[in-house]
């Protein structure tokens, strides 16, 4: 009965290892010079809390591709309802919305 448990835990701890593990803050700054002209710190995107709410499948492949720096993303995009800004997200009441500037810029 232990040793059952034993394998068991041993199991959840390699496969959190290879993969099930959450991913942590994601820092969008590909657009640093923007954002200095701005005075906008980098955008933080909280990746395990988006993992909480939705599945993978409602960001990836068709609002986010799942690679690291691979989305140029925009404030005229997030405006135009792409991105943060789709549907369900930043651009409804589900989300606080874009005006809400440092909740995503973050020094
Ligand atoms: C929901 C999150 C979010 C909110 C809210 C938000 N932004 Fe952004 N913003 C981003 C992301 C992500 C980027 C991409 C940054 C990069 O890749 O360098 C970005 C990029 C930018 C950029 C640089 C690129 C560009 O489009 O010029 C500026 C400037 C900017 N934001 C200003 C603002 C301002 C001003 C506000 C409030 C009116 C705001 N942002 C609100 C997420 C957000
Ligand atoms: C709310 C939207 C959202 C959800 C839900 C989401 N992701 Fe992501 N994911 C993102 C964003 C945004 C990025 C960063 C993309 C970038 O840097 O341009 C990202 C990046 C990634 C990356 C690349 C990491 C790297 O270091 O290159 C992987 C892999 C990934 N996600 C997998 C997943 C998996 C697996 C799930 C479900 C458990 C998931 N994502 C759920 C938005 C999401």
């Amino acid at each position: 009965m232990i040793r059952g448990w034993l394998v068991a835990g041993v199991l959840v701890l390699v496969l959190s290892s290879i993969g099930f593990a959450k991913l942590g803050n994601i820092i969008f700054d590909d657009k640093i010079e923007s954002l200095k002209k701005a005075g906008m710190p980098p955008a933080v995107f909280p990746h395990a809390k988006h993992e909480d709410i939705y599945k993978c499948e409602d960001c990836h492949p068709n609002i986010f591709k799942d690679k690291r720096g691979a989305n140029d993303v925009t404030m005229h995009k997030n405006m135009n309802g792409e991105f943060c800004g789709a549907a369900e997200c930043h651009n409804s009441p589900k989300a606080f919305p874009l005006y809400m500037c440092n909740k995503c810029h973050i020094k």
